[in-house]
C-alpha cells in the first residue's frame, strides 16, 4: 500500500464514528499528521524518540501537573485554540495556565488582597461592558496572580493557599476595583521532557508578568484572559504565546489621594485601568 492509500484508508476508518464531529476531527488529524511525516521524511529513530517523549510526558503527569497541557502551551496550540474560538467584538482571550483554583473566595468589590506582604501596591480597576460599550451589571471577576517572589501559592508552601486570588461581583454600573501587587515574570516548569525540549531548542522559558482574569455574566460568553503590564520583561517573547496586543496595559504611578487614603498606602502606588468587553451568547436553537 502506498502512502496516499494508507492516508485515505486511515482517514476513512473514522467515517462511522457515532459522533460525526469526532469522525471529522480524527480524519483531519490523520491527514495532517501523515502530511507531517511525509514532508519531514521522519525517520524510524525520530518516530521512536517522539513516542518516548510522550511516554515521559505521561509518566510525569499527575493531578497537580499536566505535561501535555504544557506541551500544548509551548507549541502555541493552546493559543491558537483561543484565537480560533474567540467570538468577535469582545476582549481577546488568553491562556488559562495551570494555577487557576475553582475555590477562590468571594470578596467585596474594592478588596485589598496585598495585605502586608512584600511587593509594589497596584490598584487594578475598570468596568465590565458589552460589545457596544454598555455596562453589564454584577458580572463576576475571578482573579489570580503570582506573589512578589514570582511564585503562585501552589508552588510556595509559605503562602496562604488563597493569597492574591479572589472572586468579586462588579457593581450595577459594571465597575470593579481591587488592591493587589505588581505581578512578576516566571518560568514554565523545566524539570520534565518539555523542559528538555525547550533547552535543546535554546528557547526562552519565561512568561511575561500578568494578571489572570476570568469574567462571567449570565447571557454572555465567558472570558478567560490575562492582562500584561506593558513594562514587563518578556512581553515580546512569551514562551506560551499568550500575549495579545489588546491585553498589554500600562502600569503607571498614581497619586490618587482618595485611593491612597482608603487603603492607607503611600503614593505613588501603581495603577492599571482596563475595561473588559463581553459578547452576548447566541441562543442555541431549540
Ligand atoms: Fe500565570
Amino acid at each position: 500500500m502506498h502512502q496516499p492509500s494508507v492516508t485515505q484508508a486511515a482517514m476513512r476508518s473514522f467515517s462511522q464514528a457515532t459522533d460525526p464531529r469526532l469522525g471529522q476531527v480524527m480524519a483531519l488529524l490523520v491527514k495532517h499528521l501523515h502530511a507531517f511525516v511525509v514532508e519531514s521524511k521522519l525517520t524510524k529513530q525520530e518516530w521512536l524518540c517522539g513516542l518516548e517523549f510522550l511516554t515521559q510526558s505521561a509518566n510525569i503527569t499527575d493531578s497537580e501537573r499536566n505535561e501535555f497541557s504544557l506541551l500544548s502551551d509551548i507549541l502555541g496550540i493552546s493559543s491558537i485554540v483561543d484565537v480560533v474560538s474567540q467570538p468577535e467584538g469582545g476582549t481577546s482571550s488568553s491562556v488559562l495556565g495551570p494555577f487557576h483554583n475553582h475555590d477562590s473566595l468571594v470578596r467585596p468589590n474594592g478588596v485589598n488582597l496585598s495585605g502586608d506582604q512584600p511587593g509594589q501596591k497596584t490598584w487594578l480597576h475598570g468596568r465590565v461592558l458589552d460589545a457596544q460599550g454598555q455596562p453589564i451589571a454584577y458580572a463576576e471577576i475571578d482573579f489570580w496572580q503570582n506573589a512578589d517572589n514570582g511564585l503562585y501559592p501552589a508552588q510556595d508552601p509559605l503562602q496562604d493557599p488563597h493569597n492574591l486570588r479572589c472572586k468579586i461581583l462588579c457593581e450595577a454600573d459594571g465597575s470593579f476595583n481591587l488592591l493587589t501587587l505588581r505581578p512578576h515574570p516566571y518560568t514554565v516548569p523545566t524539570d520534565g521532557p518539555v523542559g528538555a525540549l525547550l533547552a535543546a531548542s535554546q528557547r526562552n522559558i519565561w512568561r511575561p508578568a500578568h494578571f489572570h482574569v476570568i469574567v462571567s455574566a449570565p447571557g454572555y460568553v465567558g472570558l478567560v484572559t490575562e492582562l500584561f503590564p506593558a513594562d514587563s520583561a518578556y512581553i515580546d517573547n512569551d514562551t506560551v504565546f499568550g500575549v495579545r496586543e489588546g491585553l498589554i496595559v500600562p502600569l503607571l504611578p498614581s497619586h490618587n489621594l482618595e485611593v491612597a487614603k482608603r487603603y492607607g498606602i503611600e503614593m505613588p502606588f501603581l495603577e492599571m485601568n482596563f475595561d473588559f468587553h463581553l459578547v452576548r451568547q447566541i441562543a442555541s436553537p431549540a
